[in-house]
């Protein structure tokens, strides 16, 4: 396949289950793809980790597992794009590039006492109008703290200059550009705005947010635009990639769904269906802030163009939980019986899930809330609670919908979906009764990876603008509603009640 000119455009796409390499060709279409999961690391409730060494050591399988399968090799790739699980929070010696500790993931809740006393004085207000993001153990912020405070050594290290902090994608090119003594160490303006340590209108990091969790502003990573012509830095030609290839892009996971999706337009939304449930919604150059318990975030920037902002409804659990119904209930053994155990059953027979493993998030935003299953009698069986799990991820994104349209005005005429739940044809089916709209997924589905890779190319004109990307957007498939009102309306109500019967469970 060598040629001289690269014909194609690698991505690396680091989530929180897995992490996969995926290369794209100038159509946009799927050339490579290698995949491998890591170790959720669950020692307490409520705690979730990821060993950072595991996820750089499956980055390189995926890279020369998927150029080999491929017949590929560095020479064929124009650039490199890396998306990544965002919130997560690696520290590390830059001196040996050994990690203090395992990184705490971002739906780990040991922080929701520092979040919820922040939200008891002003520093509550000061965080939410510098960052757009309420006071919450979702984001950065509150598990570097909790690092500086809880592992030996790391505070001296910090002030010393030598702990320094990142994103999964700030670990990655770490290693990526220099190996484990350093390379580049730098983040994008997505990444940066998810930390609750940048302000979103300087697009810098904020000495007032550093103070409230006594981080050291030289742990920081160097805050770059999500397209970068200039490029990050370069792969070391001994490393996984076996060459030098320009890291051209970078975007947090969710708004690499929406490059990927060709959201370039103020009020184009896309929701991802992973782990948990992203659902953004472009505002264009305008920073929307949200009263109905939505994020204001940073949906790309490239180059030195203004950046784009976006609203964004985060559900922390949604794919996690199909993934305990197989893992911890043992119902199911793998997540496509989730669809064949559900389609048993006609409805979920009076019964809700809400899955809220990390509290609730958007837009209740409750560390206090846990998960329940309410409404069950003794007619209720395991195909009712397979149902009820794939209506909680539906349910859960009618929520964030609601809270789009009160702050926005926009109502959401057709859902642009992707992720992995979006295989499931009875999940999606749901989604469009529930919300009322179509659905509809693109050919390409692996949006995430294929944003990065779109961020990556535009930055070295493998492509030219924003036309081309946007010829590249096909549908693959549509899910119409066929619920009438009544009963869309009697199926909210019924969740909205679910809902209250989690909250004030955990004292915070
Ligand atoms: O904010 C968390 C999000 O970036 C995780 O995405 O796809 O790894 O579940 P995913």
């Amino acid at each position: 396949m060598t040629d001289s000119t690269p014909q194609y455009v690698g991505a690396v796409d680091q989530g929180t289950t897995s992490t996969r390499f995926m290369v794209f060709d100038h159509g946009g279409n799927e050339v490579a793809k290698y995949q491998l999961e890591h170790t959720q690391i669950m020692t307490k409730p409520g705690w979730v980790e990821h060993d950072p060494i595991e996820i750089w050591e499956r980055t390189s399988s995926v890279i020369q597992s998927g150029l080999r399968q491929a017949n590929l090799t560095y020479r064929d790739l124009a650039a490199l794009g890396i998306t990544n699980q965002r919130e997560t929070a690696v520290v590390w010696n830059k001196n040996t590039g050994r990690p203090y500790y395992n990184a705490i993931v971002w739906q780990d809740t040991r922080t929701d006492r520092i979040a919820s006393a922040l939200d008891r004085d002003e520093r509550g207000q000061k965080i939410r109008q510098k960052t757009g993001l309420p006071p919450a153990t979702y984001f950065s912020g509150g598990k570097i703290q909790w690092i500086l405070e809880n592992v030996d050594g790391v505070r001296e290290a910090a002030e010393a200059g030598e702990a320094v902090f990142g994103n999964t994608d700030s670990w990655l090119i770490w290693n990526l550009t220099g190996g484990p003594r350093g390379g580049a160490h730098v983040t994008d303006v997505t990444n940066a705005s998810r930390t609750m340590l940048m302000d979103l209108e300087t697009l810098d990091w904020d000495d007032e947010l550093l103070e409230i969790f006594g981080i050291p502003r030289a742990m920081l990573p160097e805050i770059k635009p999500s397209s970068y012509t200039e490029g990050y830095g370069e792969t070391l030609e001994t490393g996984p990639l076996g060459g030098k290839v320009k890291l051209t892009g970078i975007l947090g996971d969710q708004q690499a769904a929406m490059v990927g999706q060709v959201c370039f337009d103020p009020g184009m939304a896309k929701n991802t269906y992973g782990t948990g449930n992203f659902m953004l919604l472009n505002t264009g150059e305008e920073l929307v802030r949200s009263k109905a318990g939505l994020l204001t975030t940073v949906c790309y920037q490239f180059n030195d163009e203004k950046p784009v902002y976006a609203l964004e409804g985060s559900i922390a659990v949604t794919g996690s939980a199909v993934q305990w119904l197989r893992d911890q209930l043992g119902i199911i053994s793998g997540a496509g019986e989730s669809e064949s155990l559900a389609r048993q059953v006609q409805d979920s027979g009076g019964c809700y899930f809400v899955p809220a493993f990390s509290g609730l998030f958007a837009p209740y935003w409750r560390s206090d809330a846990r998960g329940a299953i309410v409404g069950l009698s003794r007619y209720n069986t395991n195909a009712h609670i397979a149902r009820a799990t794939l209506e909680s991820i539906c349910y859960q994104s009618r929520d964030v919908t609601e809270a789009m349209t009160a702050d926005s005005g926009v109502e959401v005429e057709v859902l642009k979906v992707d992720g992995g739940i979006t295989a499931n044809q009875l999940c999606m089916q749901l989604q469009a009764d529930i919300l009322g709209v179509p659905v509809s997924k693109p050919v390409v589905a692996e949006t995430t990876a294929l944003g990065a890779a779109y961020a990556a190319g535009l930055a070295v004109g493998f492509w030219k603008n924003l036309d081309e990307l946007r010829e590249n957007w096909n549908e693959g498939a549509r899910w119409e509603p066929t619920w009438n009102d009544e009963q869309r309306a009697d199926g909210y109500k019924g969740w909205k009640k679910a809902v209250e019967r989690t909250l004030n469970w955990v004292d915070v």
